[in-house]
């Protein structure tokens, strides 16, 4: 049983996210989707609201699972026994980040593996943050995120 850990912010979880997601599902027996708490990062979405709409996002993959978590990524990766992890690659700017978070989780767990998928060409340049900066000016995501996150944004910027 092969049970791998794709951790992130996700605020808000994006198509870019949800194609790293769903090509994890078909190569693994199982995915757990780790929504971080980040607090350092001052999400704009609470860590519920950001664990719902990964949860909606990914209701139509049956062997996908959503949790959050608040801590070291190799201590939750223990507790839900997983022993893989996939993050997504996008742009050879994204590299040197990875490899040094890949290498010292290494570090902290020698049995946990992380695993690379690179991102398809439509998703390169796509991320997070931009997604909520176009929101922000009332430009249009819809390419970018799945309906419920586009229907969240849309309230999180009417009701700011
Ligand atoms: N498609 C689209 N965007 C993507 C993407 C993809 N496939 N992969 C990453 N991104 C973007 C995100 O949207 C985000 O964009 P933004 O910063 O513009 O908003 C950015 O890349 C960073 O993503 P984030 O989800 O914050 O991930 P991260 O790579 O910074 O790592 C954790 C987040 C949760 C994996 C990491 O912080 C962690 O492990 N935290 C737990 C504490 C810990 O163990 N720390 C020690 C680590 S060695």
């Amino acid at each position: 049983m092969k049970r791998a850990i794709t951790p992130g912010t996700f605020d808000p979880i994006t198509e870019g996210h949800l194609d790293v997601i769903s090509r994890a599902a078909q190569l693994m027996d199982e995915v757990v989707v780790a929504v971080a708490a980040s607090h350092k990062k001052h999400p704009l979405f609470s860590l519920e609201e950001r664990t719902a709409l990964v949860r909606k996002a990914c209701a139509h993959i049956p062997n996908v699972t959503v949790q959050p978590f608040d801590g070291l990524l190799v201590d939750f990766a223990q507790e839900i026994d997983a022993h893989v992890v996939v993050k997504g690659l996008r742009a050879i700017t994204d590299f040197e980040y990875e490899f040094q978070m890949a290498a010292l989780n290494q570090q902290l767990d020698y049995e946990l593996e992380t695993v690379f998928i690179m991102s398809p060409p439509q998703y390169m340049y796509l991320s997070s943050s931009i997604v909520r900066e176009i929101a922000s000016l009332s430009g249009d995501v819809a390419q970018f995120v799945p309906p419920c996150v586009l229907e969240a944004l849309q309230e999180k910027f009417a009701t700011n």
